[in-house]
């Protein structure tokens, strides 16, 4: 495939927005620019684009300091307005499926039919005995997916793909570890966590939870008496506050047990489901999954091995403008965003 065929890819979260942008020759990828801004508060939030105007500005910025040329991208999605559910149907030739897929997925989907772009995936896990297959549905509210559109549009950017978060950190996951294993991704972002537990490359336990970074920032806040600003200073180190040690290591505590009782929960869910493929390793993603001491604390809690995410880990890229140690630092942010530009262009 040439280069020219490949997206950029933009990971628009509540908190920053990513871009990645790759080149492909044969079977391997190189990196060519990759960079983040910040968001104004609220202009994305839960998923959604609340502010298009802000957004759009900082995105025309980025991709101007970052020279890029590329006028194709893809994007991702999540939170309320995107549904994906495994459904158990009847085994049918993929005609048959296409015709009947809007009818069969009205009652897993909480919105009108009409108003939701639907994707589908035949799983084939029918067999002899068995005439019934998994159906991988994913629905997102059209109007949510055409307000990214539009804005990207308004930049002259013309949307190619349209991801889900979740499919994308497992896309970059697969690239870098070479195929599949029984593995918990986690993205922990500044609004969410985002929990996709996958057993052979299929997602069996995929869940939302409501509990980002930001949470962290707040509790540092509350403990503290300090405004959100200086929390989140204090929260990257920026800011020392000596006397308030005490204080400061309840708030990540607090924070960092609910986030792994709810991984434990999710990994619970899925033993029962799959008690003879059970989950060998979590990979952590997102820019939340950089506090310190989290990988050891969820390695000690649930027994498993632990790792942050790299995924630039099998991508090649020019040493003398990118450094191997920056890009491992970037790496959990930039999961998603690497995901999406790993994706090649259908049109
Ligand atoms: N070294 C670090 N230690 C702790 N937190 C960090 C660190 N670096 C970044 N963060 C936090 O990570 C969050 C941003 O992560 P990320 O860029 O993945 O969020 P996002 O994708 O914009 O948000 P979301 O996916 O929730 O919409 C911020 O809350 C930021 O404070
Ligand atoms: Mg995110």
């Amino acid at each position: 495939m040439a280069k020219k065929d490949l997206v950029l890819g933009i990971d628009i979260g509540s908190y920053s927005v990513k871009i990645c942008q790759l080149a492909r020759s044969g079977k391997k990828y190189q990196i060519l620019a990759l960079g983040s801004a910040i968001l104004p508060d609220e202009a994305v939030s839960d998923g959604s684009l609340e502010d298009a105007e802000e957004v759009s500005k900082v995105i025309n910025l980025l991709i101007k300091n970052l020279k890029l040329k590329n006028r194709k991208v893809a994007f991702s999605i999540s939170g309320y307005s995107v549904i994906v559910k495994k459904i158990n149907i009847a085994a049918m030739s993929r005609p048959e499926l296409e015709a009947h897929i809007d009818s069969e997925a009205e009652q897993y989907i909480p919105f009108d039919i009409d108003d939701v772009y639907l994707d589908y995936q035949d799983l084939h896990t029918a067999g002899s005995g068995n005439d019934m297959t998994d159906v991988m549905l994913v629905a997102a509210k059209k109007d949510v997916v055409d307000r990214y559109i539009e804005m990207l549009a308004g930049l002259k950017l013309t949307t190619k793909i349209v991801d889900v978060d979740s499919f994308a950190f497992e896309n970059a996951y697969e690239f870098n570890y070479y195929g599949h294993d029984n593995v918990a991704l986690i993205d922990i972002g500044a609004s969410k966590m985002n929990i996709n537990i996958l057993s052979n490359g299929i997602s069996v336990v995929a869940r939302d939870v409501l509990i980002g970074s930001n949470h962290l920032t707040d509790e540092i806040a509350d403990n503290l008496g300090i405004e959100f600003e200086e929390a989140e200073e204090v929260k990257l180190g920026i800011r020392q506050v000596p006397e308030e040690q005490d204080s400061i290591e309840d708030a990540f505590s607090t924070i960092c047990t609910k986030w792994v009782l709810e991984i434990k929960k999710a990994i619970d869910i899925y033993q029962a489901n799959n008690p003879s493929a059970p989950v060998e390793r979590i990979v952590l993603g997102g820019g939340g999954s950089k506090v310190v001491g989290l990988t050891d604390f969820l390695a000690q809690e649930t027994g498993l091995k632990v790792e942050r995410f790299n995924p630039f880990a099998n991508l090649d890229f020019n040493s003398k403008k990118m450094d191997a140690a920056y890009l491992k630092s970037i790496g959990p942010e930039m999961a998603i965003a690497t995901g999406i530009a790993l994706r090649s262009s259908v049109v």
